[in-house]
């Protein structure tokens, strides 16, 4: 015992390892009223490290040439001890990953997390959002499908709306013409290893931002405000063991659904991997459909919903663009929706189900009915912003209360 001691006052006198442990884990107080939503954060960083494991074993073996890129995946899936487990873990996690995403964007909405003094740490996770989609975009290219092929095409081209330079940026971002070598060579590079650094850095300064401030609760309330004779926050408990014994039971959870869908529903119904991907790209055949992964199809929806290209890539950018400024948009102090108005409520419930609709619609084809719909949608998934920043000025909202709600 004494020799483990020994050795931790040896490290402590070089790097900080307790002071670091107690100050994020043994000792960082969060408030015990922490629910179901709260599992999400750390189960992206467990997604995040899937990701990154399975990442490395796949590039083992991947080829990132246009001959031969579609064929070493199918090497991959056939031929290589374990390889279908490892791609499947790695496409599965790509899903999963934005599954678990929404949700906790979803619980910061719901909770105000956002809000004072939340904001950097809602900007972090934007970036952090963005960074994935683009992740999740370029990795999309890889397979080298005829949907890989297709969706990067229909993406990059949109650029080209932009006005005198679109097309020189189009032509610098493929490296080519066309979708060619040349574009999957540069995104093979930014997806193994410019993109995960980025995440990783971002992810490591959200953290550092959430212990800065302190985690919200489903409350809302501040629980540093009221402390025990002992200095600690009466509404707080230790993340260790309390919380990593939470997380545990959320990670056995969602192991099971993940290795669920792993094993009998990899490509979900053509939802985590589309079935026109299964052929190989052909530059000279255009697939009949061509739709983004589902986590894209909201933004796709509202692109397609607006006939003029420019304005439809303009506002499909502001759709994400908007979400950053959340924090100022909503100018009411109460944090949680248990305390704010019914109005609150119903504009977040219009746009949560805007949200979902414009998602199926993005995975259709484009029919009139679908159209019209996309573009209601579209109204309302930016008219709850305007209305946002209105009714949160003047809302009526109930007493928050100073304990939490346990
Ligand atoms: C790789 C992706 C991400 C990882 C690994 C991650 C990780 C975490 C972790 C571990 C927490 C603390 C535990 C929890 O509150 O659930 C947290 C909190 C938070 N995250 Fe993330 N996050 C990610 C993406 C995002 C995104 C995309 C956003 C929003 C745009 C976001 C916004 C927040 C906010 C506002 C909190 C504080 C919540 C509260 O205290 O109520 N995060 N994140």
């Amino acid at each position: 015992m004494s020799k483990i001691s020994d050795t931790m006052a040896w490290i402590d006198e070089r790097i900080p390892l307790t002071d670091t442990w107690n100050k994020h884990v043994g000792q960082y107080y969060a408030p015990k009223n922490f629910n179901f939503w709260y599992y999400f954060g750390s189960l992206a960083l467990l997604v995040l490290v899937i990701q990154i494991v399975t990442g490395i074993f796949l590039t083992m073996n991947y080829k990132p040439d246009g001959e031969l890129a579609f064929k070493s995946v199918e090497y991959i899936m056939r031929d290589v001890n374990w390889g279908w487990l490892i791609r499947y873990m790695h496409s599965t996690g790509a899903s999963m990953f934005f599954v678990v995403v929404y949700l906790h964007m979803m619980r910061a909405i719901m909770y105000g997390s956002y809000k004072k003094p939340r904001e950097l740490l809602w900007i972090f996770g934007m970036l952090i959002y963005l960074v994935l989609m683009a992740e999740a975009f370029m990795g999309y290219l890889l397979p080298w499908g005829q949907m890989s092929y297709w969706g990067a095409q229909v993406i990059i081209s949109l650029f080209g709306a932009i006005p005198w330079v679109g097309d020189a940026i189009t032509l610098w971002l493929r490296g080519d013409y066309v979708v060619s070598d040349a574009t999957l060579n540069r995104f093979f590079a930014l997806h193994v290893i410019a993109m995960p650094l980025v995440l990783v850095g971002l992810v490591f300064v959200h953290i550092i931002a959430l212990h800065e401030v302190g985690s919200n609760n489903p409350d809302g309330n501040d629980i540093k405000k009221l402390k025990g004779p002992d200095g600690k926050p009466l509404d707080g408990i230790p993340f260790h063991p309390y919380y990593t014994v939470k997380d545990l039971v959320g990670v056995a959870v969602f192991l099971i659904i993940f290795f669920a869908i792993v094993f009998f529903a990899p490509e979900m119904g053509g939802y985590f991997l589309e079935h026109a991907n299964f052929v190989p790209a052909d530059p000279l055949k255009t697939p009949e459909h061509i739709a983004p992964v589902w986590y894209f199809t909201p933004y796709y929806a509202i692109l397609r919903a607006i006939p003029i290209k420019l304005l439809g890539v303009i506002a499909m950018f502001a759709a994400i663009a908007v979400l950053f400024f959340l924090p100022w948009i909503d100018r009411n102090p109460v944090r949680s929706i248990r305390y704010r108005s019914t109005a609150y409520k119903v504009i977040l419930a219009a746009f949560v189900i805007s949200f979902l609709i414009l998602g199926y619609y993005g995975l259709q084809p484009v029919t009139p009915l679908g159209t019209f719909i996309s573009r209601l949608c579209s109204l309302i998934y930016f008219g709850f912003f305007i209305a946002l920043f209105f009714i949160s000025k003047n809302e009526k909202t109930k007493p928050v209360p100073e304990r939490v709600n346990y």
